[in-house]
């Protein structure tokens, strides 16, 4: 679903080279639940930023269902965002004006899907997400793990084959943080999902398929799953 051969990234200032991700293979199938942790600085963003195209990888390729995405322009990008990823993010950039609903049924509409099929869609969507209930309200009136919630609605609204989460539990207690790594896991049950999970939190990682560890951009082999408390 996701390959990486032999991928770098280099940021580059003035000339100051700073190798995110250093020689990176790797490979995710249709499905699977994967943790990616390492310390701050160590590449998780960049990794999965570029798997999104947000960011452009230096050397290397990365497959997404088998195919080079070497040669994509940016709509060719903009296109697979919009089909076939959804991410969700630490702050959970939701629009304050918009009530959850139409925070989730945006990017549906944008993509000009029509209203009818849009609404029905962020109903079930919402109600999968246990939010059904607060669908009119915006977000100031929603507490960080409700908010968190919309944001994972919104990810998954179009159904994408494969959620992107960058560190989505770190503005959230532990209480909030299981819940939303709960609702990641279910959705990703319920619809066939792959996710890639950035994250800190070991409690966050152990509900895992698999745990990969980056240090100073290097992908350090899946590691074994830390035993409970
Ligand atoms: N736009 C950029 N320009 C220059 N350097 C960057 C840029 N983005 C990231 N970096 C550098 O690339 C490296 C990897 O950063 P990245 O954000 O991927 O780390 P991270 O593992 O997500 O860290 P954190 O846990 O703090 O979110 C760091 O050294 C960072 O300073
Ligand atoms: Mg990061």
């Amino acid at each position: 679903m996701v390959t990486f051969v032999h991928v770098w990234k280099e940021y580059r200032r003035g000339n100051i080279v700073i190798p995110a991700l250093r020689d990176v293979s790797f490979h995710i199938d249709q499905g699977e639940f994967c943790a990616l942790m390492g310390p701050s600085g160590s590449g998780k963003s960049t990794f999965l930023n570029v798997i999104a195209g947000l960011d452009q990888i230096t050397a290397g390729d990365i497959l997404l269902e088998g195919k080079s995405t070497t040669g994509f322009s940016d709509a060719d990008w903009t296109k697979r965002r919009r089909e076939f990823i959804g991410m969700v993010f630490q702050a959970f950039h939701l629009v304050p004006g918009l009530t959850a609903a139409e925070n989730v049924g945006l990017p549906l509409l944008l993509s000009g899907k029509a209203p009818n099929m849009v609404w029905q869609r962020v109903a079930e969507t919402l109600e999968a997400v246990g939010m059904q209930h607060r669908a009119q309200h915006r977000p100031g009136e929603l507490s960080g793990g409700e908010q968190q919630r919309v944001a994972i609605a919104r990810a998954v609204v179009h159904r994408p084959r494969l959620v992107l989460a960058d560190e989505p539990t770190g503005n959230l207690d532990s209480h909030n943080a299981a819940e939303v790594v709960a609702l990641l896991r279910r959705v990703s049950r319920e619809w066939g999902q792959t996710v890639i999970l950035a994250t800190h939190s070991e409690a966050a990682a152990r509900e895992a398929d698999r745990r990969y560890l980056l240090r100073d951009g290097e992908l350090l082999a899946p590691s074994p799953l830390p035993t409970p408390p």
